[in-house]
């Protein structure tokens, strides 16, 4: 395939005219050029990751609920009433001494917690942490209490005391307990490093491997801690009820962002900007189902529409982009930002010539120059929204540049792109190859992953190009796929395990009549392969309707 056709996926099914590149307007460049770091650290991969040993506040402290989870704090009973279902224990009365040392324990759970997702127990990282976290613990014990949080819609407790600033600073880790169902968290006297550091792992996994363990204080009874118990989240049946319709919880979300993009349009063409809390809610509810949800949100990342398609597609792409993102870091710092800067990365496309962007064939050399200016003017927009991440300003800005540094606007002295926009532009890039567009039609899924893996190393990121594949498999959700028996069969969930090997729903035989839906894990069926994904266009089938 040509050089130009990725990661400029707007551009790559038309001829490009030879055009000067794009550069950054000088504000904009001394914007970026101003940091002499990425603004948001950008995380490394997992395998190499040094995880801090210290507290990183979210990127934005919000004092409402989580998406998701019930409005507002508990009244005071309710809190006195969680605080006393603690265990079978006496709620412990602290005094304010103790009250202000819970934030550096609370530090401590938050560190030793990503400490544990990256290395063995017997790691010396995770010692370290292990025996921070014992000494501050001990600062209780020693003047004999134990030590007692509650988590309980959104806030945390020490005791019967609401932490009412912490439950802000520490929101990520409040929602994450909540998430693996603690509601509880004692730990008493005469715990030891070794049980502790057991628990924290515990406290580490994600929802899903917890649900599939049993739940969290089956996982504690079986890891036989003695000195660490957990109980179970208390008044939690919205969240229970989320949980229980993952597909529900994933169409409101896909909605959201379809939502506030159209919002923005609508505010744009009047003049006027949409608040950069409203995104970062809507930011916040997709990485929220991402982590969650994950397959359920990839399933609807394939849905289009042809006359909305940069309000579709950007959420598609911040779908995609916050899952191949959360492969890499649970950081919900980075997670926020790279789902803003994902969600607005065409932002710049919403004040360009809907006749230009919508043009079958070639463009002009002077309305190539104006598409081209979106990452620029995109950029330029959304630094001047008030409380966006700067680091989401350089997605936008960078999108287009390729791992090779070839794309655009360019840069002089050249420099890597941000993690984040390479991320952005592997999304970018499989989404837009997906779609239909007026001057091209829109590729099926495996010819889509193939392309992409032509683009590694060139335009693309190969290790992001790897992961996402790994993540997609090789015939990602929604694909349309013919099996080796003849029949037709849609993809629900890729299996890691083994790439070519999804769970897929069979809805048609080989002689083409639909059936009863029946869903087969093709990898507990060694005889039956997927031969290639079809189009659904052609064989007038409705993916929507089958999932
Ligand atoms: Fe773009």
């Amino acid at each position: 395939m040509s050089d130009v056709e990725l990661p400029s996926p707007d551009d790559s099914q038309r001829p490009a005219p030879a055009t000067p590149a794009v550069e950054p307007s000088d504000w904009i460049a001394e914007v970026i050029s101003s940091m002499s770091e990425p603004p948001t650290a950008e995380p490394t991969l997992r395998s190499t990751e040094e995880p801090s040993a210290e507290y990183e506040p979210v990127a934005s402290v919000s004092s409402g609920s989580p998406a998701g989870m019930p409005g507002g704090a508990g009244t005071f009973a309710e809190m006195a009433g969680i605080a006393a279902s603690i265990a079978d224990r006496e709620v412990v009365h602290y005094s304010a001494r103790q009250i202000r040392r819970a934030r550096e324990v609370l530090t401590r759970i938050y560190a030793i917690r990503r400490t544990v997702r990256f290395y063995p127990l017997d790691h010396p990282a995770v010692n370290e942490g292990v025996e921070q976290l014992s000494t501050s613990l001990r600062t209780y014990f020693d003047e004999g209490v134990d030590v007692q949080f509650a988590f309980y819609e959104g806030e945390v407790l020490l005791g019967e005391q609401l932490l009412a600033e912490e439950s802000v600073l520490f929101d990520q880790l409040v929602r994450d307990m909540t998430s693996i169902g603690v509601g509880t968290l004692v730990v008493q006297r005469g715990v030891d490093n070794n049980e502790l550091a057991r628990a924290m792992a515990l406290l580490a996994l994600d929802a899903a491997s917890v649900r599939k363990a049993g739940g969290i204080e089956n996982m504690a009874a079986e890891a036989q801690l003695v000195h660490v118990r957990v109980g179970g989240v208390v008044a939690l049946e919205q969240v229970e009820q989320q949980e229980g319709d993952p597909a529900d919880a994933a169409n409101a979300a896909f909605g959201s962002a379809v939502s506030i993009m159209r919002e923005i349009d609508r505010l744009l063409h009047n003049g006027r900007h949409v608040g950069s809390d409203k995104i970062k809610g809507v930011v916040r509810s997709l990485v929220d189902n991402v982590i969650t949800n994950r397959y359920a949100m990839l399933q609807l990342t394939g849905l289009k529409n042809y006359d909305e398609y940069t309000f579709y597609h950007s959420a598609n792409v911040a779908i995609l982009s916050l899952a191949l993102g959360s492969l890499i870091t649970n950081d919900n710092r980075f997670l926020s930002s790279l789902g803003v800067g994902a969600l607005l990365h065409d932002i710049g496309k919403l004040t360009v010539d809907i006749n230009i962007l919508n043009k079958p064939g070639a463009l002009s050399a002077e309305e190539w120059a104006d598409v081209r200016q979106h990452p620029v003017g995109g950029a330029e927009m959304t630094a001047l929204l008030p409380g966006v991440d700067k680091s989401a300003v350089v997605t936008i800005l960078e999108h287009h540049m390729r791992w090779d540094g070839a794309g655009y606007p360019s840069r002089t002295p050249r420099r890597k792109q941000h993690l984040a926009s390479r991320i952005v532009a592997v999304a970018d890039s499989y989404d837009a190859m997906t779609s239909r567009r007026s001057y091209s039609a829109a590729r099926v899924q495996d010819e889509a992953i193939a392309l992409l893996a032509e683009s590694a190393d060139t335009s693309l990121d190969p290790v992001l190009v790897k992961l996402f594949i790994q993540m997609m498999g090789l015939y990602p959700p929604r694909s349309v796929v013919s099996l080796s028996g003849g029949e037709v069969a849609i993809v629900l969930a890729p299996n890691e395990t083994d790439l070519l090997r999804p769970l897929v729903r069979v809805i048609a035989t080989r002689a083409g009549d639909f059936i009863e839906p029946r869903d087969v894990a093709l990898a507990e069926y060694p005889e039956l392969s997927i031969t290639g994904c079809l189009d659904p266009r052609t064989l007038n089938i409705e993916v929507e309707d089958y999932l």
